[in-house]
């Protein structure tokens, strides 16, 4: 008999093609030795094996194979910033019957599928070929949660949460596990829209067809969230948490680029080399969210004006209105003396590096999970949907960080930077230091992702035989 063949669909972004495409090569390769059909859109489909070393990549993982569906949207499109929910609308109406045509034609029929959370049309798919449907929501347990109250919230009144009306720090009552912790401000971004739009329903939709696939698996782990998680399993009756994904061995490392759809410059490691044990603050904002012009200086200024050397990855389409005309010289001389700008780190063996004391991060999951395992503190500036939870829980549940939420001027990033690197560490070490083995625990033979992937693997194979 063949060994089970699992189709895995991710929603069309770096932040949830890694964790997928890490799953896919611990089921491929080591957990699971399973064939693979890792289905991207066409548009990532060419982005990542132009990068990607192919023959290496399939010595490793030879039962893995790469196709690929329109996404619906020209060459042109962004996708990044306000324009990304775009994919949310293009990928309902035209990838699903092309996801459909796809998977009647594959040569051997899917033992099941693993779609993303955001990809759940994948779920009526798969109901209607009859094939088992896993969801895979690349979010923390936290905000996979609080997408399930959407309804609750608009019902209680608390959506549209309303910017600057003064009840920003009014804490939400009607999410169990979350009562004391969430403010109005820390909901996802998603709630400052009125109920009727269609993004917000697009949320609502999701999240209930998502309520139909036989599990839920998570890149989280269980120590982490543990109460949240309880609360999960009255929705799903499995749920797999199976991360820190990066820290298992058996997957590419991070600087073969296997999953990244942007060229790594490497560069910044030997600058790194140079500089003294915890003293540099790295800076990321992800692969999507945007700046204007005017956010760029306030970050470079409250930067420089701390004093502390930073290594800040500034990708090409990150500043809206670009005008590198317009960086004051004493900016550049600055940055210049002690500060490294590359517009794409190798971020995993950047926080893993000695010479990394801290992370200025817009708080999206992955980044937020590779900063916890590799035990760096961090100041998060979260912009949209779960980074605004993501950013709530560093600060307040594992204290691993500041969060800055909703303010960017160039003296509170001045005065966090210090915080964070001198003034407060110590609060925050030690919690931080504790997150970081709990981590590196949960994936080792006993710990509770290891024991996890086991199970997904065996159940895998249970739908198979
Ligand atoms: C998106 C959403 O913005 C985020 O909120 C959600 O949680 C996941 O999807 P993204 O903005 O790309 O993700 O952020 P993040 O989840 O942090 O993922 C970025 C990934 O790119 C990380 O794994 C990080 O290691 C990698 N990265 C980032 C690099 O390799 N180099 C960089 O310079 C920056």
């Amino acid at each position: 008999m063949d060994a089970p063949h699992v189709v895995l669909l991710p929603f069309p972004a770096q932040g949830h093609i890694k964790p997928m495409l890490m799953l896919a090569q611990l089921l491929c390769h080591g957990a699971g030795g399973f064939n693979i059909t890792f289905v991207n859109t066409e548009h990532n489909h060419r982005r990542l094996l132009n990068l990607i070393d192919q023959t290496a990549f399939s010595r490793r993982f030879p039962t893995l194979q790469f196709m690929s569906i329109p996404d619906g949207l020209s060459p042109e499109h962004p996708r990044t910033g306000p324009s990304l929910v775009d994919l949310f609308f293009s990928t309902s109406s035209v990838s699903k019957p092309e996801f459909r045509n796809l998977i009647v034609s594959l040569s051997q029929e899917p033992t099941c599928i693993i779609a993303d959370g955001i990809m759940s049309f994948a779920i009526d798919v798969a109901d209607e070929l009859g094939i088992p449907v896993i969801t895979f929501r690349t979010y923390s347990a936290t905000c996979t949660w609080i997408y399930f109250h959407l309804q609750k919230l608009i019902r209680d009144g608390e959506i549209p949460v309303v910017e600057g009306n003064g009840d920003m720090d009014k804490h939400i009552s009607c999410i169990s596990g979350l009562e004391n912790i969430l403010r109005r401000r820390d909901l996802p971004n998603i709630c400052r829209l009125e109920p009727d739009n269609p993004i917000l329903q697009f949320y609502i939709t999701q999240a209930s067809k998502m309520a139909r696939a036989s599990a839920l698996i998570l890149n989280t782990f269980q120590e982490l969230e543990t109460p949240i998680i309880s609360h999960l399993q009255s929705i799903f009756p499995t749920v797999y948490t199976i991360g820190p994904l990066h820290l298992h061995t058996l997957i590419d490392s991070p600087s073969k680029n296997s999953s990244s759809l942007i060229q790594i410059d490497e560069s910044c490691i030997k600058w790194l080399d140079s500089r003294h044990p915890k003293s540099v603050l790295y800076v990321s904002f992800g692969s999507v969210i945007v700046l204007s012009h005017d956010q760029l200086l306030e970050f470079w200024y409250g930067l420089v004006n701390s004093g502390k050397p930073f290594l800040w990855a500034i990708r090409p389409d990150l500043v809206v209105d670009n005008e590198p005309n317009k960086i004051p010289d004493e900016l550049k001389l600055a940055t210049k003396e002690r500060g490294c700008i590359v517009s794409w780190a190798p971020q995993e063996d950047v926080l893993s590096h000695q010479a990394i004391g801290g992370f200025l991060t817009h708080s999206g999951w992955n980044s937020t999970l590779e900063s916890i395992t590799f035990g760096v503190p961090m100041i998060c500036w979260p912009m949209i949907v779960d980074q605004l939870v993501n950013s709530r829980c560093v600060s307040e549940i594992w204290k691993v960080g500041f969060d800055m939420k909703d303010t960017c001027d160039r003296s509170t990033v001045e005065k966090l930077v210090r915080d964070l690197m001198e003034d407060k560490r110590e609060e925050i070490m030690e919690s931080t230091v504790k997150n970081a083995r709990l981590a590196h625990d949960s994936i080792l033979e006993g710990g509770s992702s290891h024991g996890n992937i086991k199970k997904l693997v065996q159940d895998i194979i249970s739908i198979h035989s």
